[in-house]
């Protein structure tokens, strides 16, 4: 047994993530964050452009292990000391996240704890927890991952979440990934883009912005749509080649960036105003996005609403966010969820615990 761990301040819960291409896994005490150890197959995946499921679903057999003994060495924990399992249940790629719900019911069985199959997006939300501490009732958040993108209202981020609009194509960060691709640039998208962005001039085109006039407004208000601006993106970069001149991909990563960050963060704005919302939460891996963080920290200030936003190293992938949404939600006193769970590829963002 080791003796490095409090016993105060709350569940000491280990979180396993699975659903994309991070093998994630991460121990919490409540909101206190003891390790946070992440595998990812990424490098496998660049030369097809995009995750390939089943190569991703392989890549969790293999780390998975690896990655559990490393987090519990890196909190100096012993597994018979945690009180409970977490692990996303879904969304996410359905092979994938059979290995991290596999693995998270072997280990509630063998340690006889009680086990939550939680929501990987909420957990992208609940991840700020680690760095700010409780919620207040009623937040707004803006969640943007790479395969969603959706406005919510938070009453209670263990069994309290509406969604007030999504995306009606593709997500944010799919934008970026498929911009990123039209440009020649390598995956994932995000990342490369913001950085080149940083050299370019965001005001050098105007792509854009979706849903933000007129009827469509009306109609979407906390909706968004990026597959507009990404076909604009393709069209201006192929009549520039057409034309035989160069393509500035600094500027057109700039104005892109711009455009998303723009419309992301004004629909955020009017939904805190909806809801009357003091605090609005940032989750997702978009949200490691400098210019998306940098925009919404001005808006927010300027109306008077607190931003919380994690440190850009927590908003991608990892098992930390579902440790510690599994801390709250055992905190909260919900039933843990039963051993015959399944994954649930499609699991929408108002299911916390399945
Ligand atoms: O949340 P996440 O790690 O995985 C999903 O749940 O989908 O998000 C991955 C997405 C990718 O599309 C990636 O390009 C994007 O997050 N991303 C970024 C940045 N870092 C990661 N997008 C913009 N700027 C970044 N700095
Ligand atoms: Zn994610």
């Amino acid at each position: 047994m080791s003796t490095g761990v409090d016993v105060g301040d709350g569940p000491l819960v280990l979180g396993i993530e699975s659903s994309c291409d991070e093998t994630g896994v991460g121990i919490v005490r409540g909101n206190r964050l003891l390790a946070n150890e992440v595998a990812s197959s990424v490098e496998q995946h660049v030369r097809f452009g995009g995750v390939v499921p089943e190569v991703a679903s392989r890549a969790h057999l293999e780390a998975l292990i690896p990655t559990l003994r490393r987090a519990c060495e890196a909190a100096d924990v012993d597994l018979a000391e945690v009180d409970a399992i977490a692990v996303t249940a879904g969304p996410g790629l359905m092979g994938a996240l059979v290995v991290g719900l596999a693995a998270a019911k072997a280990l509630a069985v063998a340690l006889d704890k009680p086990l939550y199959g939680v929501n990987h997006l909420v957990g992208h939300v609940a991840v700020d927890l680690l760095e700010h501490g409780p919620l207040p009732a009623d937040c707004a958040a803006l969640l943007v991952s790479g395969g969603h993108t959706s406005l919510l209202r938070v009453g209670d981020i263990t069994g309290d979440i509406t969604e007030l609009g999504a995306t009606i194509d593709d997500a944010a960060g799919e934008a970026y990934d498929k911009v990123a691709r039209l440009l020649g640039l390598s995956y994932p998208g995000g990342p490369v883009i913001d950085r080149l962005a940083a050299e370019g001039d965001p005001t050098a085109i105007r792509f854009p912005r979706g849903l933000t006039a007129g009827k469509d407004l009306v109609k979407h208000r906390f909706d968004y749509s990026f597959s507009g601006l990404k076909t604009s993106v393709s069209r201006w970069v192929e009549t520039r080649r057409l034309e035989g001149k160069d393509v500035p991909v600094a500027d057109v990563a700039a104005s892109f960036q711009e455009a998303v960050a723009d419309v992301l963060t004004a629909k955020a704005l009017d939904a805190c105003e909806y809801l009357g919302a003091d605090t609005i939460l940032l989750g997702g891996g978009v949200a490691a996005n400098s210019r998306l963080r940098g925009l919404l920290e001005e808006r927010a200030t300027a109306a008077g609403v607190t931003l919380r936003r994690p440190r850009p190293g927590l908003c991608t992938d990892n098992g930390a966010m579902i440790a510690v949404l599994g801390a709250a939600v055992v905190t909260a006193g919900r039933a843990p969820s039963s051993l015959e769970i399944g994954a649930d590829s499609g699991m929408p963002v108002t299911t916390v615990v399945a």
